[in-house]
């Protein structure tokens, strides 16, 4: 008799729903067609009661709307298999994993637990807990805000920024999956003043749940003395600042790696790093991407219009983040791209936001490595410092 393996997935989900032990349903793996990449399900607490938040995870967008368990369960039926392809069930006794690339062949494989999490307070507190306050004493102290807590002449755009980083790392700390065991660690690289290292410690902070420890790296040392000077001041805890350069630091743990602005390849060795640690998200925002550059051999029908330096430059930029992003497609990364800020404020408002993926989910490898492969033979480059950080060969067949 053959089993029939997504049944006993979905009767996982219903003992789970009936428990009250399910913390995250995650339905991964798009068929061709399917507008949502993931399918997020979580418990939530709303003014009318518990129910669950399901949030679609569009190219461009996240729709959520709010559904009762059986609502879960007949959504899950409907959608796993003929729309996606992989399933995560996590609970507090078990995490399971249902694989249907394979339709003839599902699979389903069973983990440990995960830890709890408190289902999430009403709408209007959610809300609040995502904003930055301009009282807050570390923005005074890092010349951000006055002593009467408004936002100081000339720094509207940074309070800006710093408050939109929060707004972004909200939603991708709830999609990443994070280590049971231990302090979770947040590690900022080339964090300069510290702006969105604080704001980053208040939020994860504050949110509750896990304990955190955040650290940021800075090779000036004098940025470091301010910030270690704004940390002993506020008495905030659980925050460091170490100085020392992104590629020599050592760093043990890190479960969220962010690295904004570290110029041209300390962009790539942050990369790295968090690819070799196994963070659970990294968040990048390259700049003065000059490694590749003069590499650059362009198809000749482009020729022409890169004898422009604008051009040349904004080519560049465009083949190196394009090749970091397919690496870390390739190293087990759903990763996605996007503006973070208004271009008004900065040119340099790109982010690389990677979530690292639950195996046997995403591309496969050997597909990924040829699209890498393939870009970089396009532009006619040989050397690209993340590639070799991570020992990916851009010129094997
Ligand atoms: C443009 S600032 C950005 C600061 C902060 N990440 C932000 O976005 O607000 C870049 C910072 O990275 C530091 N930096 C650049 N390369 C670095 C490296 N290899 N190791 C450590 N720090 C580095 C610089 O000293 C500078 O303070």
């Amino acid at each position: 008799m053959t089993r029939d393996v997504p049944g006993l997935f979905h009767a996982r989900l219903g003992e789970a729903l009936k428990a009250g032990s399910l913390v995250r349903l995650v339905l991964a793996g798009p068929r061709p067609g399917v507008a949502a990449r993931q399918m997020v399900i979580r418990p939530v607490v709303l003014k009318a009661g518990p129910c669950f938040s399901v949030v679609w995870r569009e190219e461009r967008r996240d729709v959520t709307k709010n559904h009762s368990g059986d609502e879960v369960v007949e959504l899950c039926r409907e959608r796993i298999g003929p729309e996606y392809t992989g399933a995560h069930l996590y609970t507090t006794t078990a995490t399971f994993q249902l694989d249907c690339r394979d339709p003839a062949r599902p699979h389903l494989s069973t983990a440990p637990g995960v830890a709890a999490v408190a289902p999430e307070a009403l709408q209007h507190d959610r809300v609040r807990q995502r904003s930055v306050s301009a009282k807050a004493p570390w923005l005074h102290l890092l010349g951000v805000t006055n002593a009467d807590g408004r936002v100081a002449k000339g720094m509207e755009a940074k309070f800006r920024q710093i408050h939109r980083f929060v707004e972004l790392l909200d939603p991708l700390l709830r999609e990443a999956s994070f280590p049971i065991e231990g302090v979770r660690t947040l590690v900022d690289m080339g964090c300069g003043k510290g702006y969105l290292t604080f704001a980053a410690c208040e939020h994860v902070q504050r949110a509750g749940g896990a304990p955190w420890k955040v650290r940021g790296i800075e090779v000036r040392e004098e940025l470091v003395r301010l910030c270690e000077s704004a940390v002993t001041t506020t008495g905030i805890t659980g925050l460091e600042f170490v100085q020392g350069a992104i590629e020599d630091t050592v760093v043990e743990r890190a479960d969220v790696l962010v690295a904004l602005h570290a110029c041209d390849t300390a962009t790539d060795a942050a990369l790295a790093r968090g690819i070799r640690l196994r963070s659970s998200l990294i968040l990048v925002a390259p700049c003065c991407q000059k490694e590749v550059r003069p590499q650059l051999v362009p198809s000749p029908v482009l020729a022409r219009p890169l004898r422009h330096g604008i051009f040349r430059e904004r080519h560049a930029e465009f083949a190196t983040d394009a090749i970091r992003a397919e690496l870390l497609e390739w190293a087990g990364y759903d990763t996605r791209v996007f503006e973070f800020i208004s271009p008004e404020h900065t040119g340099k408002n790109l982010m690389i936001a990677a979530v690292r993926r639950e195996s046997g989910t995403g591309l496969d490898p050997a597909v990924a490595a040829e699209a890498v492969r393939m870009l970089a033979a396009f532009y006619g480059i040989r050397h690209q410092r993340l590639a070799e950080l991570i020992g990916f060969d851009l010129a094997a067949p």
